[in-house]
This record gives structure tokens, sequence and C-alpha cells, in this order.
């Protein structure tokens, strides 16, 4: 197969290259992921972020199938903490300033607003921002080993049953999370759909591997979580820490 990916005007990638690095597995998931599996990234934010007035905090990945080399784009080597869809990068933002010996990184496939999370993250030093399916990310581009903490705040819950299959949360997606997390890191996960939860808690403890609780958290709120707060809804929360080596 020779066709090509447009990834911005400056970069395009051949799809053999990138197939024939992956496993059959790997496979499954593109199925899976048919339509929203890669996505074009923002090449050139960097002129335009400068025209816009936006520091460049959008990273552009230099390869597909490469780990990203994470002190290369934070400028240093600290704990990194990453939020899965992150949306417009409230939580983001206010957890960084927060936390200002963590590296940052929020992961939002919609363009909009990983735009509107770079114009927030403009004065943090310690956030950058990748427009990039999380699944595929963390997968991926993940340095084994390498995250201390992610958040999963509201993932999309799909609720109609002929839509389930594009819920984030699988096995693979957690067996891909407990790879990329230190030990002794963990997930924390937020959903106000309560049939969701208790998917996601039944996909946890099928997954040896983690420690499983309630999550007794101390965050910022979302902009999610501040709507559900504002609607009376109630919130599901679940840390899962990793407590063996990956399988
Ligand atoms: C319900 S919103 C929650 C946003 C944010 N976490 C919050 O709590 O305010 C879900 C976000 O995840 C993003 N998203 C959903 N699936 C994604 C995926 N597979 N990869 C990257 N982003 C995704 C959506 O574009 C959206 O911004």
């Amino acid at each position: 197969m020779s066709t090509s990916i447009q990834c911005g005007p400056d970069q395009s990638f051949k799809i053999a290259t990138l197939l024939s690095a992956l496993s059959p597995r790997s496979f499954e998931f593109l199925d899976l992921f048919a339509v929203h599996f890669l996505l074009s990234v923002p090449a050139d934010e960097g002129s335009l972020a400068h025209r816009r007035h936006v520091p460049p905090r959008l990273i552009a990945p230099e390869s597909l199938t490469d780990h990203l080399d994470l002190d290369r784009i934070f400028g240093r080597k600290m704990p990194l903490h990453i939020d899965l869809g992150c949306g417009d990068g409230s939580f983001l933002c206010a957890l960084a300033q927060r936390m200002p010996d963590k590296n940052f990184l929020g992961i939002e496939r919609l363009l909009n607003r990983v735009r509107t999370s770079a114009r927030k993250a403009a004065g943090l030093e310690n956030v950058r921002l990748l427009r990039m399916e999380s699944f595929y990310a963390v997968r991926y581009l993940l340095p084994a080993e390498s995250v201390e903490r992610f958040y999963l705040l509201f993932p999309d819950p799909w609720p109609k049953r002929r839509h389930h299959r594009r819920r984030i949360v699988t096995p693979d997606f957690l067996s891909s999370i407990h790879a990329a997390l230190q030990k002794g890191g963990s997930i924390y996960v937020a959903t106000d759909d309560v049939d969701y939860f208790g998917i996601i808690k039944e996909v946890a403890e099928s997954e040896r591997g983690f420690a499983i609780s309630d999550g007794d958290v101390d965050l910022p709120l979302s902009r999610f979580g501040l709507i559900f707060r504002q609607k009376g809804a109630s919130i599901h929360w679940l840390e899962l820490r990793k407590i063996s080596p990956v399988k």
C-alpha cells in the first residue's frame, strides 16, 4: 500500500511505513478507530502560533512510530502527568500551575480545543500539547514507564449500545496505560455516566496489575466537571495504581 496521509503542509507519512511497524494486533485497533485513528499533526502550528500570538506549546512529533523525546520536548527532566482528552485545557493548566515541578502534557484530538488549551498554557513553562488520538499516543509514542500520572476526565461515554465499541477504556487501552506508567504511578478516571463507570471498573478489575480505589481526589475542576457539578450530577471517580511490572 502506498497511499500518503497528509499531516499538514510540511509533513506527510507513508502509510506503508507506519503499518509495517505495527503488530498484527494493532490492525484490530486500526479497524476500531478507522475514522479517527490518525489526525493531522499541526506541523505549521509554530508559525501560525506566532501570527496569533500563541507561544509554541504545541508539539509536532517528528515520527509516528518513535517514542517522544520527552526531555527535549520539555527542556528538563521532571515527573510527567498527562491529561487524556484535555478539552479546553482548564484542568491541565490549573494543575500545572499548582505543581510547577511536574511536566504536563495535554492530548486532545480536536484542533480548536488544542488551540484553546495552547492559549491557556501560554504563560506556563511546564505544559505541552499534542493533537493526537489518545490511545495511539499512549500505545506508540510514550516510552515505557515514563508517566507518573494520567488523568482521563469525562471520556466520551457513547451511551448508545451500537456506539459502545468507540469507548476508549478497553483491556488494550488499560494495558497500554500500565506499560507507560512508572511503578506506583496511577490513572485517575472521572465520569458522570454510571453505566460507563461500571464497565470501566469491570475492565480495571480484569486487568491484573492495578490496585483500584475510589480516587479520593483534591483536583481542580475541569470544564466538564464544572458543567456536571452545576447540573447537580454525581461524579464517579476511580484511581488505578500500578502495582506490578508490565505483563
Ligand atoms: C467530554 S470532553 C471532556 C474534556 C475534559 N477532559 C474535561 O473534563 O473538561 C471529552 C474530550 O475528549 C476528547 N477526546 C475524546 N476521545 C478522544 C481520543 N480518543 N483522543 C483524544 N481526545 C479525545 C474530546 O475531543 C473532548 O475534548
